[in-house]
């Protein structure tokens, strides 16, 4: 199984060699590619340097901040079309411990083998280390949300530690999504099970970043709550209209 981890970065200079290293070391048959979106803080040149020394390790360069969404889009289609038959999700900045990837990967090789594995923080044996009351209340109450607007039983639908098969990956028409921001998580999640995939989770220990700040905004907070109510809406309207049309 040939497997690429993506890493999308903004302003990671921090983070980014410590994850790298990290990752080498407990994975190191796995290739890497970190998609960056042309940070300020230089994390696309590091990036690059770090290519060049090692061939497990690529780098996407993109022009401009355009969010986790498109970053991951893009970052799937270099490796769909490299032949990957795995392709896996991380954050640049320690949160998703590189040491964890093996039983994510492990529980896409098994037995029931599901299409999608999440790196779950809201499954028993999950944990969240460090992160202030605020974040764990968004999470758990955006998760809830999720759960009861889409009528899924994902506990981290919005969990960005994820491993894919490519064949989920290319059923999934990568060009139509639109989602920005961290509801990109929650799209893919919606669209590996409306698709008849099935998605299952492993517990993850997540642990807040040592260095740099995180991203999240208002706005991605909206889009994710918008977006979600609109495909929960979408899809009761149509189980709806397939009950009356059949009455
Ligand atoms: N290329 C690119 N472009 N990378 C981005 C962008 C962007 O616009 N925005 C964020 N990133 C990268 C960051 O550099 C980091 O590597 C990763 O995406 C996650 O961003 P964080 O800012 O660290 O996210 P967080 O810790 O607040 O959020 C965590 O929880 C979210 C909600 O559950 C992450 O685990 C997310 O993946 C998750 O969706
Ligand atoms: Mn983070």
């Amino acid at each position: 199984m040939r497997t690429l981890v993506v890493v999308p970065t903004y302003d990671e200079i921090e983070s980014l060699p410590v994850t790298l290293d990290r990752l080498r070391a407990s994975a190191p048959q796995v290739d890497v590619l970190v998609v960056d979106d042309a940070s300020p803080d230089g994390t696309g040149e590091l990036a690059a340097r770090r290519a060049a020394g090692d061939d497990a390790v690529h780098v996407l360069h993109r022009s401009g901040k355009d969010g986790l969404g498109a970053a991951y889009v893009a970052g799937f289609g270099w490796g769909l079309e490299r032949g990957y038959d795995v392709l896996c999700e991380m954050d640049a900045d320690g949160s998703h411990r590189p040491e964890e990837l093996s039983r994510l990967l492990e529980r896409l090789a098994g037995d029931d083998a599901p299409d999608l594995v999440i790196g779950s923080r809201w499954v028993p044996g999950g944990r969240v280390v460090n992160w202030p009351w605020h974040r764990r209340v968004l999470s758990q109450g955006g998760n809830t949300y999720v759960r009861l607007a889409l009528g899924i039983g994902v506990r981290d639908a919005t969990g960005g530690y994820r491993a894919f098969r490519a064949a989920t990956l290319r059923a999934v028409d990568l060009a139509t999504v639109e989602s920005h921001g961290y509801c990109f998580q929650v799209d893919m999640t919606w669209r590996v099970l409306r698709g008849g995939g099935a998605v299952a989770e492993v517990p993850i220990t997540f642990v807040e970043r040592a260095a740099g700040v995180s991203k999240m905004s208002r706005a991605i907070v909206t889009e994710a709550l918008g977006k979600t109510t609109r495909w929960g809406l979408r899809h009761r309207w149509g189980q709806l209209r397939s009950l009356v049309g059949r009455g």
